[in-house]
């Protein structure tokens, strides 16, 4: 068995250099350097694993006759893989940047309203441009619709009810209001 890998490394490290390049990335020199004695890299990285996975991958290779790693190199091996051979789902945004993202969208987000309203086209609610056309010429419109967001209502577009919007302070529904006005 042992024997059979020993080949394999010697065959791959002859074709090591005639292999397409992995990412370039960090960790991608050192991953290459380990990995390819054995494998292909492009046999091994059609995985698309979590970073657990990774982790026991790597366990499982040394236990298959990779000299073991430092705990350095283990997790620069494992960062690399799992940033760019990962099916991880993307972390949820820090708190950072949602701030710092659009205030409109953070609202819209926040509320759920894009749960039933897009910008051009109808959902459960109008979209926000034809809500934006009905009241083009409307001067009081701002100030009534900031209520209705905030309270819900029913039997202008149809007899499906907006829910109240629980927790949107007056402010935030006038620039919402706005906001939706102007979805020409
Ligand atoms: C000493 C040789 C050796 C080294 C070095 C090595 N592997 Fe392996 N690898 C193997 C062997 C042997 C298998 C097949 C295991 C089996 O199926 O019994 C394997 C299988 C795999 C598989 C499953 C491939 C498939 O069939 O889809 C992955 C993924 C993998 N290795 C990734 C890696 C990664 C990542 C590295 C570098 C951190 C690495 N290997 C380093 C020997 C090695
Ligand atoms: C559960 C679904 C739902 C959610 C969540 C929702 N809406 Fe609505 N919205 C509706 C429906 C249905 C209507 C149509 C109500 C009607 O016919 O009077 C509507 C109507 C509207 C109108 C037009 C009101 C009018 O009288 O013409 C605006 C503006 C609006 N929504 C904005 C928002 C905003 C902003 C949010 C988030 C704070 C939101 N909606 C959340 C379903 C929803």
């Amino acid at each position: 068995m042992k024997r059979k890998w020993l080949l394999g490394a010697a065959l791959w490290t002859v074709c090591a250099t005639a292999q397409p390049q992995m990412i370039s990335g960090p960790g991608a020199a050192l991953t290459q350097a380990r990995c390819s004695v054995c494998h292909e890299p492009q046999h091994f990285l059609r995985s698309r694993l979590s970073r657990g996975e990774w982790e026991d991958v790597i366990d499982f290779m040394i236990k298959r006759g990779m000299p073991p790693l430092t705990k350095e190199e283990h997790t620069i091996i494992v960062n690399y893989l799992a940033t760019y051979y990962g099916r991880d789902p993307a972390p949820p945004p820090a708190p950072d940047t949602y701030a710092s993202a659009d205030p409109i969208e953070t609202l819209l987000t926040k509320h759920a309203c894009t749960g039933c309203h897009a910008v051009d086209r109808k959902l459960i609610g109008p979209s926000f441009r034809e809500v934006a056309a009905r009241y083009a010429t409307d001067g009081g419109a701002a100030t009534r619709l900031a209520a209705k967001i905030r309270n819900g209502g029913v039997g202008v577009w149809g007899n499906v009810p907006m829910p109240a919007t629980a927790g949107l302070s007056e402010s935030d529904a006038a620039k919402l209001a706005q906001w939706v006005l102007g979805q020409k």
